[in-house]
């Protein structure tokens, strides 16, 4: 590792996705950062992408604690003081029951939960590390969405309902655009995007494609040149061949 070479991070990295963008980001000659909140399952994963002879680190990461953010936060700071990349991957979907699945009776703990990981903990752990980018003016933010939060489609897509989890992608769509604002006068990227439904435990057995091919739009965001996309929303590239932009 030179002093050049960027540094990512990337949450809920153990298993899924997560695992899948760290694996291709550190193929692309990335010093990667997997994080999770199980030591041991992040041990783990790290030990099998280091066997690849990928340049990986781990460090445990629970998205919705305060302490934690704040420990890794520091731990960042005198390991490496900067941080290039930040892909806010960890996510839960929690519409397993009929009952969790109708926006007339799910819990309202449920939604807050959900709300709790996909949404606030994104801006907890960015507003953590954005300074970490502002020291080296240099910054690319990647936010895991969904097709299923563009309102564009919502009153007529086949998707599930799934009122907590389409719920909060809307609003992790919502605090891209506006953290992009906030952002537009430094050359730090926020964007958001699509991975398409993959066979991780989230998504189960049936899905078309893999994680491996949902990650790549992800790499794509996490290398932009500077002056590239800001603020928008972005589908999975296999599946159209190249980025294209979604409707919100
Ligand atoms: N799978 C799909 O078809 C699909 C489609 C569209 C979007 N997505 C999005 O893609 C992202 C990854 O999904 P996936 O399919 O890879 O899901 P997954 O297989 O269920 O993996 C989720 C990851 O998030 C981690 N996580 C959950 N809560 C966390 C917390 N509080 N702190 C740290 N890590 C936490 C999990 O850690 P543990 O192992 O400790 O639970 C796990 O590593 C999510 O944002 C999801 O919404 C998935």
């Amino acid at each position: 590792m030179t002093t050049q070479t960027k540094i990512a991070v990337v949450t809920g990295s153990n298993r899924g996705l997560g695992y899948a963008i760290s694996r291709k980001l550190a193929q692309n000659g990335i010093h990667v950062v997997l994080t999770s909140r199980n030591e041991t399952d992040g041990l783990a994963a790290k030990q099998q992408l280091s066997g690849e002879g990928l340049d990986i680190n781990h460090h445990v990461l629970d998205v919705n604690s305060d302490t934690s953010v704040t420990q890794f936060t520091q731990w960042l700071q005198q390991t490496y003081g900067k941080v290039d990349i930040l892909v806010n991957n960890a996510g839960i979907n929690p519409t397993a029951t009929p009952e969790e699945s109708s926006l007339l009776t799910v819990r309202l703990e449920t939604m807050q939960a959900t709300f709790n990981t996909n949404i606030l903990a994104v801006l907890r752990i960015s507003q953590a590390l954005i300074p970490l980018m502002k020291l080296n003016n240099y910054g690319r933010i990647v936010n895991v969405s969904t097709e299923m939060a563009s309102l564009h489609t919502m009153g007529s897509d086949y998707y599930p309902l799934a009122p907590s989890y389409r719920l909060s992608k809307v609003g992790i769509n919502g605090l891209t655009i506006l953290l992009a604002r906030e952002l537009q006068n430094e050359n730090i990227l926020v964007n958001t995007y699509s991975p398409g439904w993959m066979k991780t435990d989230m998504g189960g057995e049936n899905a078309p494609f893999t994680a491996e091919e949902g990650a790549e739009t992800a790499v794509y965001l996490a290398t932009l040149p500077d002056g590239g996309a800001q603020g928008q929303f972005f589908a999975e590239m296999r599946k159209f061949g190249g980025p294209i932009q979604l409707q919100w």
